[in-house]
């Protein structure tokens, strides 16, 4: 019985171009250069990055496919396997059953009375911050989120404070940081063998990070005390079977996973939620009244957090414009029917929180700044998956309550406070590396409320 091989039909998409396909544009801005993509050929979108087969998915209910229904036939895209020479096996970079088990081992680290203790070090760094700040001056508020939300992670994952007593710590981080990008660029993987500056860089700051991780780890067990907080977690987890404890090589992937993963997009979701606040003064004069109202003053703390509904729905709408994450990439393991379509396996699937985050089909006038669209009532329209900022199904961001509980007392914290205008000299446009920066910082000038 001769079975021939049925023609694949492809989705519609640009016109197919030789040996680099759309890999240079990609490379230079390229979230708008899929909202084009979607635009011109809808909710499946077929094209090439180079020698890779692509194919963008811009419908909530291929998301939930991807992510959800059908997540046992995706892996992670070959961009985070290359994270795997810094992360090792951490939960960001493991795959099948070696990723359920860390996920079931780091779970608890992240449940209600654990993050309860990590509200009190958010509330109290962001007093920390909005203490020290001057009026009148400007400051690079990327930067300011950013070492602010590396301190808030270096206190709940070590008890270690990065800023004061540890900027040994700090110092090899932003180094890796650094090097986190270069590990992205194309072909650094052919880059890493040779012995060039930022490979040797890496190296030194890698061990440097490892050898501190690796004391503070020998220390925490030997004392065997409960810090309540992260790494305590991970020393004393122990798997259902009672079998499987973490080894110390595993807690150091998982704490650097978390360092890396937990404050870069913390830091650009305040980022963008400070400029977009300093353009809308009817929102920010809405949200002053809010925590005036609610703080009268004083720190947030973790029982205040339903009564700042209004600063909730400014994070989510900055998350919707600018999300901190823009895309999510995925390889199918094996033939995956999509809308009518058969995408093959070992082809790349990108779904895009910025795409989906500006379809007009959920969020009418997309480009407005209106967080209104948060209300009970609102969000309720729509699809679950036309707002995926922290990704969804078995690799939702294990975070996403903790940067929900950061992002919202930092604000509010800071808001109670502090007016901040955009230095008129400040270039504002997003910068897709792994993370959605502002290309050009975002110096602001502070300004104190009466
Ligand atoms: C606004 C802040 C944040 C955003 C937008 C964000 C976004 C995301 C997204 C989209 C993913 C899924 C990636 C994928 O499916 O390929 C993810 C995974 C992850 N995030 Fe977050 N994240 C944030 C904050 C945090 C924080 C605060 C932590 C830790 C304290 C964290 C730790 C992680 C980890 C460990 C994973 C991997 C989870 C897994 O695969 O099981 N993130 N994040």
């Amino acid at each position: 019985m001769s079975t021939a091989a049925v023609p694949v039909r492809r989705p519609p998409g640009p016109k197919s171009r030789p040996v680099v396909g759309y890999l240079p544009e990609f490379r230079k801005n390229p979230p708008p250069l899929l909202a084009r993509f979607a635009r011109e050929y809808g909710d499946i979108v077929y094209f090439k990055l180079g020698p890779q087969h692509t194919y963008l998915l811009n419908h909530p209910d291929f998301v939930k496919d991807v992510f959800v229904t059908h997540s046992a036939n995706f892996t992670k895209s070959r961009i985070l396997q290359r994270a795997k020479s810094l992360l090792g096996e951490g939960l960001l970079t493991s795959e099948g059953d070696a990723h359920k088990r860390q996920r079931r081992l780091m779970q608890p680290a992240f449940h209600h009375q654990r993050l309860i203790g990590y509200s009190r070090q958010m509330s109290r760094y962001a007093g920390l911050w909005r203490g020290r700040w001057k009026d009148g001056e400007t400051r690079d508020i990327h930067e300011e989120m950013m070492r602010l939300t590396l301190a808030i992670v270096g206190m709940t994952l070590f008890s270690a404070d990065v800023e004061g007593d540890a900027p040994e710590v700090g110092e090899a981080l932003g180094q890796i940081l650094d090097l986190f990008n270069f590990l992205f660029l194309p072909f650094s993987e052919y880059l890493e063998v040779l012995p060039i500056p930022p490979v040797r860089r890496m190296e030194k700051a890698r061990e440097q990070l490892d050898s501190i991780i690796y004391r503070v780890i020998r220390e925490r067990r030997a004392s065997g005390e409960d810090k309540g907080d992260l790494l305590s977690m991970m020393l004393m987890a122990v798997d259902e079977d009672g079998a499987g404890v973490m080894s110390d090589q595993q807690v150091r992937d998982e704490a650097i996973t978390i360092f890396l993963a937990g404050h870069e997009t913390t830091a650009n979701a305040l980022t963008w939620t400070w400029y977009l606040l300093s353009q809308h003064p009817e929102v920010e004069a809405k949200l002053h009244a809010e925590v005036d109202r609610v703080l009268g003053g004083r720190l947030p703390e973790f029982e205040d957090l339903p009564n700042l509904k209004y600063a909730e729905m400014v994070l989510a709408e900055s998350m919707r414009l600018y999300p901190p994450v823009w895309a999510i990439g995925r390889r199918a393991k094996s033939d995956y029917p999509v809308g009518g379509f058969v995408i093959p396996g070992g082809s790349v699937v990108i779904l895009s929180p910025w795409v989906s985050h500006h379809d007009p089909r959920w969020y009418p006038d997309p480009l407005k700044f209106d967080p209104e669209r948060w209300t009970p009532d609102e969000s309720g329209k729509r699809p679950k998956f036309s707002y995926f900022p922290f990704g969804g199904g078995p690799r939702l961001c294990i975070g996403e309550r903790f940067a929900w509980i950061e992002g919202t007392m930092l604000l509010a914290a800071l808001a109670a406070k502090w007016r901040l205008r955009l230095d008129p000299h400040q270039k504002v446009e997003p910068k897709a590396t792994i993370t959605l920066r502002s290309r050009y910082g975002m110096r602001m000038r502070l300004e104190a409320r009466g």
